[in-house]
C-alpha cells in the first residue's frame, strides 16, 4: 500500500490484492462508472494480473482491450477474465494499442508505466476519432507522494491536450480527465 500523503493520510483504510494491483476501492468505482455511463469501447493500459480488468468486463456492458507489456501477465490477466468472453487482450505498449483500435473509445483506465508511457497514451488518445463525446479517461499513480512527478507530468500534459481533470484522493491517486467542451 502507498505511504501516507497530505491528501490521503490512512491509506490504511483501504484495501489492496497487493502492492502492484489497484486498490479494491479503485477497481470497484471502475465497475460502478461502467454501470453509470454504459461505456461500448473500454481500454485498460498495464493489465498487470487483471484485476481492473475484471472490474471493468463484469458488467457485460463493454467490450475491454486490454494492454500488457509482460506476457506472463497478459495471460494470468486473460485467464482471469476467460468466462466473461468479453475481453481483449494485447501484448503491447498501451499507446500502439490506441492508436489500433479502429473504435471511438468511451472509456479509458492508463494504468500502465510511471515513466512517459501514460503521457504517450494521452497524447495518443487526441489522436483524431479515438475518443467518443464525453469520454471519461482515468489516470493511476497520481498522489502527491511517491507519484508526485508523474502526477505533474499527467497534469501538463492534460493542460497541454486540452482535458479538465478531477482529483480523487485515494492512496495511489486517481485523475479523471474529459475533454473540455
Ligand atoms: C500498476 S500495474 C497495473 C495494475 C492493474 N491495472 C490493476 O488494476 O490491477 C502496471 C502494469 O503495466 C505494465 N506496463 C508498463 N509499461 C507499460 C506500457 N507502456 N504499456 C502497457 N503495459 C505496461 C507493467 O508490466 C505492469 O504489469
Amino acid at each position: 500500500m502507498s505511504k501516507p500523503t497530505k491528501e490521503c493520510p490512512n491509506p490504511e483504510r483501504w484495501r489492496c490484492e497487493d502492492g502492484y494491483s489497484s486498490e479494491l476501492e479503485t477497481v470497484e468505482f471502475l465497475e460502478a462508472l461502467v454501470n453509470l455511463v454504459k461505456p461500448k469501447v473500454i481500454v485498460e493500459t498495464g493489465s498487470y494480473l487483471g484485476f481492473a480488468t475484471f472490474h471493468l468486463a463484469r458488467p457485460q456492458i463493454g467490450t475491454v482491450f486490454t494492454a500488457e507489456l509482460d506476457p506472463t501477465y497478459l495471460k494470468e490477466a486473460m485467464d482471469r477474465c476467460l468466462e466473461l468472453g468479453n475481453v481483449h487482450g494485447y501484448c503491447l505498449g498501451g499507446d500502439k494499442l490506441i492508436e489500433k483500435i479502429g473504435l471511438p473509445i468511451d472509456l479509458a483506465f492508463l494504468d500502465s508505466g510511471v515513466d512517459d508511457s501514460r503521457v504517450n497514451e494521452m497524447k495518443a488518445l487526441k489522436g483524431p476519432m479515438k475518443l467518443s463525446a464525453g469520454a471519461i479517461v482515468l489516470v493511476h499513480d497520481t498522489n502527491s507522494g511517491d507519484h508526485a512527478g508523474h502526477r505533474k507530468r499527467i497534469y501538463d500534459a492534460a493542460d497541454a491536450l486540452g482535458f479538465v481533470r478531477v482529483q480523487f484522493n485515494t492512496p495511489r491517486g486517481l485523475t479523471m480527465l474529459q475533454e473540455k467542451t
